[in-house]
């Protein structure tokens, strides 16, 4: 895929995921907060340009909504599957698919993502905005996703918490992978659970892309 004029083509997909409904009753333990459209864009278009999109299975691993499943589908992958382990953001997804109206068909799986739910048999890229682990009881969560990320992936790209690189570096190392590009990204999230105190809040997050060895 070329850039014709550089970052047209990204905001271009911006601009089809703005349709993306977000999570309408979300739950905090699971960590439900939608990608702005900017990010998944850019995360997407990345992956477009690495040729980790075009003619591959792309698995968005707790797809929610499906802001990141859907992005790849507008780019030509071979298919793509959502895997969230609540009934409710899949409904909504099943819905943004239409809105989208991406030629790539998305399977939507209801599945916990950290137990590997899928055996494929070719490479498949992995993209996910997994829970960060922010909640109480929940810590760790993203480790479990990196963890199914080896299982199943060839390549993945995962957004994290800032200050989450030696961690990331280091499991991938640990699991004979490597991290081949990093990049910042911050985004604004909007006051949906009752324990945040301002109407919007800055997140400071991290996107790596790692090939698994
Ligand atoms: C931060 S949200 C990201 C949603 C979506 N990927 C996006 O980018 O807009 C994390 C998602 O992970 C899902 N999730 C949490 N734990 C899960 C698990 N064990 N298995 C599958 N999905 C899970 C949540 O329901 C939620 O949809």
């Amino acid at each position: 895929m070329t850039d014709v004029e550089p970052g047209a083509t990204r905001r271009r997909l911006a601009q089809e995921l703005a349709v993306v409904a977000g999570f309408e009753d979300p739950r905090a333990p699971l960590e439900q907060y939608h990608t702005p459209p900017d990010l998944a864009a850019h995360i997407v278009h990345v992956a477009d340009l690495q040729g980790d999109v075009e003619g591959r299975t792309v698995v968005d691993l707790g797809c929610g909504t499906g802001m990141l499943a859907l992005g790849a589908a507008l780019r030509g992958p071979a298919r793509v599957v959502g895997v969230d382990v609540d009934d409710a953001p899949l409904a909504t997804a099943r819905k943004n698919e239409r809105r989208v109206g991406a030629r790539t068909d998305v399977s939507w799986i209801r599945a916990d993502a950290t137990v590997a739910p899928l055996c494929p048999p070719e490479p498949v890229t992995v993209l996910m905005n997994p829970p960060f682990g922010a909640q109480r009881g929940n810590e760790g969560a993203d480790r479990a996703f990196l963890e199914t990320a080896t299982e199943v992936a060839s390549v993945s790209y995962s957004v994290h918490n800032a200050g989450s690189e030696s961690f990331v570096e280091a499991f991938a190392a640990d699991e004979g992978g490597e991290v081949s590009h990093a990049f910042a990204a911050e985004f604004e999230l909007p006051r949906q659970f009752d324990h945040h105190a301002e109407d919007t809040r800055t997140i400071d997050a991290e996107v790596f892309r790692i090939e698994w060895g």
